[in-house]
């Protein structure tokens, strides 16, 4: 007791006084503690598709970095704004972590026991990931010996059942068709419409971000559906309330519940960009032996073809092609020049807008994001492989460290 009062008392007291200066003093400063973010779900769950009964099942996707690069566009000598939406950093590394919460939250609802997927390695990942943490089991369909080792370690760590095809993504798609019509397990492939729902968030996050929508938005194409993803996500945002949105969506027959947003000026041009051996969309047609070093998109035969060519139309874009050469150059160019360290297929994108760039095709002036869709981490084969990084050996003397310090300054 202190003075008649107790000392637990004063010091419930002396702490609330404490905090209240704090948060005056904070909001004064403007600053304040932020929520703690719980995932992309919980952020929009006004403009996806779940109730308030819907149990979640995140790991915190999303909120994923928007980097302006400097040294690129300024040793290209361009009047250019170019920003890296870098979704390597999602809880799996790749942003296959938007679609997955949203498909295995709406799988779980639905009473699944169990998903599948065919996979280059990503989807695999992140099926893996949230099965696990939805305790529910993943069966994974792989290409024999095409799967970057990070993507691997990650699915077999992850507890999910692992299927090595003799074959490439697309045998694995087919199957998974054809045993999930007859088998009670839930496709969490891009097919299933819950996946791209997740993905649109990343384009709100970007307008919410510029305050605008970039002149032109840049990825790797596979699949082509986080191209239409990202584009459902724009439409929504540029909507009038309860107006038609985009023919890439099928989810609400035409009449979007989620049309209206932020977004008062244009939309972006979408472009996607493919690795030559793997180019459907360059060839208008499918490939049947797709071949490329960007083993995630080493895809021949793209689930969301229709839907890409009305993204295609609608927005005013292209299709182009980068040649394995291109893609390795632009992934290394942007770990050594601007610190980000993107996996193969990623870099793809920027490797196509820095040509497009360089042709005007894409203006001066323009803002462009580049979605930078793995973490290099997933391929460390690759990257150590391309690498000229000078590893100087040593014996553990002092003056041997200090000749390699000068000798490399
Ligand atoms: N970038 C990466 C790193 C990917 O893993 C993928 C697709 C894409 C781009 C292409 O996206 O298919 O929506 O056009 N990976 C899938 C997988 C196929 O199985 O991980 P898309």
């Amino acid at each position: 007791m202190v003075g008649g009062v107790p000392i637990f008392h004063l010091l419930i007291t002396t702490y609330r006084l404490h905090n209240e200066q704090y948060n005056t003093e904070n909001t004064n400063n403007k600053m304040s503690f932020h929520q703690r973010y719980t995932g992309l779900i919980e952020r929009y769950r006004d403009r996806l598709p779940i109730s308030d009964d819907t149990r979640i099942i995140s790991l915190g996707e999303g909120n994923t970095p928007l980097i302006k690069l400097n040294n690129i566009p300024r040793s290209m000598g361009k009047d250019i704004d170019i920003y890296a939406k870098y979704e390597g950093l999602n809880p799996t590394g790749s942003f296959k972590d938007r679609g997955m919460t949203m498909a295995v939250t709406k799988a779980v609802e639905e009473g699944s026991k169990a998903i599948i997927c065919a996979s280059t390695g990503n989807t695999s990942a992140s099926a893996a990931a949230y099965a696990a943490r939805a305790g529910i089991t993943a069966f994974v369909l792989i290409p024999e010996g095409k799967i970057a080792q990070g993507k691997l370690a990650q699915a077999m760590m992850e507890g999910a059942v692992i299927i090595q095809v003799k074959g490439n993504f697309d045998d694995g798609m087919r199957l998974v068709k054809e045993v999930a019509s007859e088998a009670p397990v839930t496709i969490v492939n891009s097919i299933n419409p819950y996946r791209l729902q997740g993905q649109k968030t990343a384009a709100f996050e970007i307008v919410e971000e510029l305050e605008r929508a970039p002149d032109f938005h840049c990825l790797p194409v596979g699949n082509a559906g986080n191209i239409t993803a990202h584009w459902i996500g724009y439409s929504e945002y540029a909507a009038d309330a309860c107006g038609h949105v985009t023919d890439a969506c099928s989810l609400c027959d035409g009449h979007c519940r989620y049309a209206g947003g932020p977004l008062s000026g244009p939309k972006p041009k979408m472009v996607g960009y493919q690795a030559s051996g793997s180019a459907p969309f360059m060839r208008g047609a499918m490939v049947d032996d797709p071949e490329t070093v960007a083993t995630a998109i080493r895809i021949g035969h793209p689930q969301s073809w229709d839907n890409a060519w009305v993204v295609n139309k609608e927005s005013g874009g292209w299709f182009d092609e980068c040649d394995d050469e291109e893609i390795l150059a632009a992934q290394k160019l942007l770990a050594e020049n601007e610190g980000i360290f993107c996996e193969p297929a990623s870099a793809t994108s920027l490797a196509g807008a820095m040509r497009d760039i360089n042709s005007g095709k894409i203006p001066e002036g323009s803002t462009i994001v580049c979605t930078l869709t793995g973490h290099g981490l997933k391929d460390p084969d690759t990257a150590i492989a391309q690498s000229t990084a000078p590893v100087v050996k040593i014996n553990a003397e002092m003056e041997e460290v200090k000749k390699a310090i000068l000798d490399n300054m």
